[in-house]
């Protein structure tokens, strides 16, 4: 059984996400700990509704970001998990934080990277008139939002879309994307080479390249 730790800053849809494949699918691991980087995170409660341990950091507590990053390692390495996983967190993460979970640190991003890193992804989408966008799962490496990608899932931009409507269809697919990408990880169906993300399975490679058209929206 692998431990999972999870690192939330807001509403936490991710995470709800994460925990119901963990439960439903019945993978060998589970959440030992959700842990957000605000004490007010609204998925806090969302966790402990699902019966998962919480933790909370104040960030006003560390004015120096090096020191709220210890502070998060050791909470972390408390539980010594197989696997952390970025779900809505707002904060920048520090070069040594990141080397020191390297190749265990997994994000999910809204859009389809290298497209669009950083904030307001569906407004800049829509800005761009791309025709697809989206989201990534990446491992985490020192450049903001840049790390190995492990899965995509594209969805259509439509006529009439604003910021919302497409953030709510993007959102959608991350609920399906991230646990997936997740389990290959728990089950060890994923390995780094050369900077790469490969899945040793080809069903699994098929799947990492998920298009989430709904049909109705494909029209
Ligand atoms: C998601 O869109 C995720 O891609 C981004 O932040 C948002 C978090 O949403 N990193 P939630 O907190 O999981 O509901």
């Amino acid at each position: 059984m692998k431990d999972l730790v999870v690192l939330i800053s807001g509403r936490g849809s991710n995470m709800v996400a994460i925990a119901h494949a963990c439960r439903d699918e019945r993978w060998p691991a589970r959440i030992a700990a959700v842990i957000a980087s605000r004490p007010d995170a609204p998925g806090l409660a969302a966790a402990r509704e699902l019966g998962l341990p919480t933790e909370a950091l104040d960030a006003r507590a560390y004015p120096q970001r090096a020191a709220f990053d210890e502070e998060l390692a050791r909470r972390i390495d408390a539980h010594a998990p197989a696997l952390v996983a970025l779900a809505g967190y707002m904060r920048i993460l520090g070069g040594a934080f990141v080397d020191r979970y390297a190749g265990r640190l997994v994000n999910i991003h809204p859009s389809l990277l290298p497209a669009f890193p950083g904030l307001h992804t569906h407004r800049r989408a829509l800005a761009a008139g791309v025709k697809l966008h989206g989201a990534t799962v990446h491992l985490v490496a020192r450049e903001l939002d840049a790390g190995p990608i492990v899965a995509q899932a594209a969805v259509p931009v439509l006529t009439g879309d604003d910021e919302d409507s497409l953030a709510a269809r993007v959102l959608q697919a991350e609920h399906r994307l991230y646990p997936m990408a997740l389990r290959w990880f728990v089950e060890e169906r994923v390995h780094v080479e050369d900077g790469r993300v490969r899945l040793r399975d080809s069903a699994d490679a098929a799947q990492a390249i998920a298009c989430c058209f709904p049909p109705s929206a494909a029209r």
